[in-house]
């Protein structure tokens, strides 16, 4: 029998930890016959309400999960941990300038980085949920460089997803139809979805769609908004399609690509497509045998370049943000 993966997932009481962990129980994270290990890790306040959660996973029987350890120890969570969904962060609250906001969150990433660098397998792959992602994500890595950098990645899955289903409806094209969209740059409203290399049932994306206005107003910003669009119907954030985000990350990360198909993942940049080396920005990959790489070679048009720019100027300021905090 496989020995167990450990998996270790941070704001595990939080609303995106509930919807989950059930999944990664029962096998949708890493694949149906891969036994699990569960580490959650919380603060103080939210130890109560995970060991409830646990409780429940417990109540599922699922014939993968293992064990479960309940922690607030960012050095007991992260011990032996294969996969990190760093997921509890600290939300933008009325009022908060972005620094306040950064540096909170640095008092978070920074510490777990630490103890991911100190604690982990050697073979930790980690995905940052938590907002602002790409910014933690750099937080977390630079305070972990004992860990290949390349490991250190975050979530512009859902946004992937959601354009995806954005493309779908618009065009009454099949979900399964859609192939090689891109999500570029941050994971905030500057983020550019692109459907120029994108295919529908083998067709050029935007060719289909043959209406560069509608990409302009309409595509792009619901996308983009689609966050505070769920708020505003629901009354409470994204929280289990961020969390069948995650799901999709890792296990694509994990078990690969389709043929003929990629994926978006926010990664360390090469300086490929002329972003800044060493932001974790958004890009096109593909996955294979728990490797990731960036697509190369696609022509990048003037409408993509002025909006792949834009997000990419946002991450720039945000990292010389955190460095002048001190937080990388
Ligand atoms: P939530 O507020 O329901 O849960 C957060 C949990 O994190 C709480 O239980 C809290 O106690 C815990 N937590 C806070 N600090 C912690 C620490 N230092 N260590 C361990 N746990 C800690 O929030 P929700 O809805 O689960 O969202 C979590 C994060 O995911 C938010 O930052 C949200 O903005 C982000 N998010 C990201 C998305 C993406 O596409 N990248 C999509 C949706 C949400």
């Amino acid at each position: 029998t496989r020995t167990p993966v450990n998996v270790t997932v941070t704001g595990a009481a939080g609303q995106i930890g509930y919807a989950l962990l059930f999944r990664i129980a029962s096998g949708h994270l890493l694949g149906p016959d891969v036994p699990v290990n569960l580490r959650l890790l919380e603060i103080p306040q939210g130890l109560k309400a995970a060991e409830g959660t646990a409780m429940e996973l417990d109540d599922c029987a699922f014939p993968l999960l293992r064990n479960i350890e309940i922690t607030d120890d960012a050095n007991v969570g992260f011990a032996g941990a294969n996969v990190a969904l760093l997921v509890g962060a600290r939300p933008r609250t009325k009022g908060m300038e972005r620094g306040d906001l950064l540096s909170a969150n640095g008092g978070i990433f920074k510490p777990q980085g630490k103890a991911i660098n100190d604690n982990a397998a050697d073979d930790i792959k980690v995905l940052v949920v938590g907002n602002p992602a790409n910014t933690n994500a750099l937080i977390a890595q630079a305070a972990a460089p004992d860990v290949p950098a390349e490991r250190f990645t975050a979530m512009t899955r859902l946004d992937h997803n959601r354009a995806i289903s954005q493309l779908a409806a618009r065009t009454g094209a099949a979900v399964s139809d859609i192939k090689r969209l891109t999500i570029w740059g941050n994971h905030s409203a500057t983020q550019y979805p692109d459907i120029f290399h994108a295919e529908i049932a083998g067709k050029n994306a935007a060719e289909v769609v043959n209406d560069e206005a509608w990409l302009a107003d309409t595509f792009i910003p619901t996308v983009a908004k689609r966050g505070a669009a769920i708020i505003e119907a629901r009354g409470a954030s994204s929280a289990a399609s961020a969390a069948n985000a995650a799901i999709d990350h890792v296990h694509t990360w994990v078990n690969g690509t389709a043929e003929g198909d990629w994926t978006s993942m926010g990664i360390p940049s090469d300086g490929s497509y002329g972003v800044p080396e060493g932001i974790i920005s958004s890009f096109p990959v593909t996955t294979k045998d728990g490797k990731y790489e960036i697509v190369q070679g696609l022509d990048i048009n003037e409408f993509s370049r002025a909006r792949i720019d834009a997000s990419v100027q946002e991450l720039s300021e945000e990292r010389d943000a955190v460095r002048e905090l001190g937080l990388i």
